[in-house]
């Protein structure tokens, strides 16, 4: 490849929020014998990305620094390291960077394991696989793995309850529920209601309202699972709502979470609370991206910015309202 010095965004310490952003041109990453090289077309925003700059996760993954951020990506290989096999120069694709480097996402070029590099068919733009890996991921494995949803619609009727239903995370878990045997109610401001209906949750709730607060479906559903996107919802209020064996998934588990699930705590029928922790795997992308080609899935964008106001993008996703997925194109 002819570039040597490429265009990217860093930071140096934790914290600072979007002002601690640098533009800095560094040399082009090298891609190790199982990674490619990719040129990076769009790149998406998780809240992951800011919290990990703000120290949250600093005991579990302490960083290396300077940081370029991000690490769910699309775009096209132009080198591809000795052991790769499946892919080659040329490739359009959609990769999630490993979280524990110090490449990311808001760059011009950014490496990638194989394993976790998926080609991206035509139909599906770079925008729209950007936004796939962390947010798609997570609801993927929520519903499948922890909830036990069967995408193919096999499985026994279950009553779905997804929080936060607008966001990355929300918008994809509804969407991927409605695929399942599943009746979902989706909580979310009264801007988006109309948006979350439209993906095919059966009723929604504002959740600003004294019912949207209660969690309480207008139809009287109990939940078999909840999907719990948002946070500081007290267990309290999840208990009356679940039935006799009801599950939230927390994918932004606190203390409460993990004290509960950790001290084996549920109630006398079996309800309970269970933390989420990402574990993701390439055949999961590959199927997500399936399903936006198929017309499926669909990746909601909030935004799109250019590289030179990452800052503003980093600083929409902090704000905490944005409508699906904000996306970087480098
Ligand atoms: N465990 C894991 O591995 C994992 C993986 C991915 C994400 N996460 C975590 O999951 C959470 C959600 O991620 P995300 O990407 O979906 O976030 P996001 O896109 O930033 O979510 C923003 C959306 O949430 C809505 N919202 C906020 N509070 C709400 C509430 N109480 N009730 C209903 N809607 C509410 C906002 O609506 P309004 O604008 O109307 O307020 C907005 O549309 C984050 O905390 C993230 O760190 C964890």
């Amino acid at each position: 490849m002819a570039e040597k010095i490429i265009k990217a965004i860093q930071y140096f310490s934790y914290g600072g929020g979007p002002s601690a952003l640098k533009h800095v041109e560094i040399p082009v990453p090298v891609p190790k014998k199982d990674e490619v090289l990719l040129r990076v077309k769009a790149t998406s925003i998780n809240p992951f990305d800011w919290k990990m700059q703000k120290g949250m996760l600093r005991p579990f993954l302490p960083l290396r620094f300077p940081k370029v951020p991000l690490s769910d990506v699309a775009g096209e290989v132009v080198e591809t390291g000795p052991e790769v096999k499946n892919l080659k120069a040329g490739d359009k694709v959609v990769a999630m960077l490993s979280i524990f480097g110090s490449g990311g996402g808001l760059a011009e070029y950014a490496v990638a394991s194989e394993k976790l590099t998926v080609s991206r068919p035509p139909e599906v733009s770079a925008a729209d696989g950007a936004g796939l890996p962390v947010a798609g991921l997570t609801a993927h494995q929520a519903l499948t793995q922890s909830a036990g949803v069967k995408l193919d619609a096999s499985g026994p009727r279950s009553n779905i309850l997804i929080t936060a239903a607008s966001g990355g995370v929300g918008l994809y878990a509804v969407q991927l529920a409605k695929l399942g045997n599943t009746h979902v109610t989706a909580t979310c401001g009264a801007r988006n209601i109309k948006l979350v209906k439209s993906l095919g949750a059966d009723e929604v709730l504002d959740y600003k309202t004294p019912d949207g607060a209660a969690l309480k479906s207008p139809s009287g559903q109990k939940y078999d699972a909840v999907i719990h996107c948002a946070s500081g919802i007290p267990w309290s209020t999840f208990e009356p709502q679940l039935s006799s064996k009801g599950k939230v998934i927390d994918i932004t588990p606190g203390s409460d979470t993990m004290w509960r699930f950790l001290s084996g705590k549920i109630t006398f029928s079996g309800k309970r609370i269970v933390p989420l922790v990402l574990i993701p795997k390439g055949e999961n992308l590959a199927y997500l991206v399936k399903l936006v080609k198929e017309g499926k899935l669909k990746t909601v964008v909030d935004s799109k910015y250019p590289l030179s106001k990452a800052k503003d993008a980093w600083a929409k996703s902090i704000d905490g309202h944005a409508t699906g997925k904000i996306i970087v194109e480098p």
